[in-house]
């Protein structure tokens, strides 16, 4: 299974992924998470991704199809794959479908999950993370037992610098102009499923299950 998440910031990619790797063991691929991880160790890509994430910006189109022309050649990537948060650009989605022919794999769906903007930002500015496994909270709809601390791993929770509602606006706006139109060609290329994304976590996914299986 070759799958895309597709949606807004705060659309739920980064939960129903977790669903999905737990179901169907095949690994979360999120270009945001490869980024956040590079800006924490201080590596060149992280230095030169900083910016742009910090200002609700994408990181140039060379930089991330890099990353994930390298991240689908290795070993647990060959049974399947979620794609969280890439493509995000026309040309970042012509470059896939380049390398996804060099490799003989062809993407099987596109899941686009959709919320509205004012709830996306209520739940962006209320999410908490994990440092140590990289789970959301919230800190109203979806609270961990104990503050501040991850119901799976222990590990610490915090919040990304780019949560806060200036840069959550800045984010749903390069969203609505440079990502909404990969919603087009995929539904071109027949691939498009449409997911309402205002439900509980479960009954979304419940919901992913059935539309694919379908
Ligand atoms: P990225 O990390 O991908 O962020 P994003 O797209 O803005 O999406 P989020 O991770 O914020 O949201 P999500 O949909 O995963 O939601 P989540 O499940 O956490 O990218 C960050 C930056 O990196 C970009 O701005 C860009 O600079 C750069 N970048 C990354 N990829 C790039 C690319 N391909 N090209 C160029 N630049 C790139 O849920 C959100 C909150 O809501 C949580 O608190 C959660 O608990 C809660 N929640 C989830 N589901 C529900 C529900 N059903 N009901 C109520 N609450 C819910
Ligand atoms: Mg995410
Ligand atoms: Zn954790």
């Amino acid at each position: 299974m070759d799958i895309i998440l597709l949606g807004p910031p705060g659309a739920g990619k980064g939960t129903q992924a977790k669903f999905m790797v737990d179901k169907w063991e095949i690994p979360q691929i999120s270009t945001g998470d490869i980024l956040r991880g590079a800006v924490r160790d201080g590596t060149p890509l992280g230095l030169e991704a900083k910016g742009f994430m910090d200002r609700g910006e994408l990181v140039p189109d060379r930089v991330v199809i890099g990353i994930i022309a390298e991240r689908l050649r290795e070993d647990d990537a060959q049974r399947g794959f979620i794609l969280d948060g890439f493509p995000r650009t026309i040309p970042q989605a012509e470059a896939l479908e380049e390398i996804l022919t060099e490799l003989g794999r062809n993407i099987d769906h596109v899941v686009s999950i959709d919320v509205d903007d004012e709830e996306l930002v209520r739940r962006l500015t209320g999410r908490r993370m994990c440092k140590g496994c990289g789970e959301s909270f919230h800190m109203v709809f979806n609270p961990p037992r104990t503050e501040g601390v991850c119901d799976s791993c222990r590990g610490e929770l915090y919040q990304r610098d780019d949560d806060n509602e200036e840069t959550i606006r800045q984010r749903l706006k390069v969203y609505n102009d440079q990502t909404s139109p990969l919603i087009d060609f995929y539904r071109g290329l027949g691939k498009l499923r449409e997911i309402n994304g205002t439900r509980t976590p479960p009954e979304i996914f419940s919901d992913i299950v059935s539309t694919l299986s379908g």
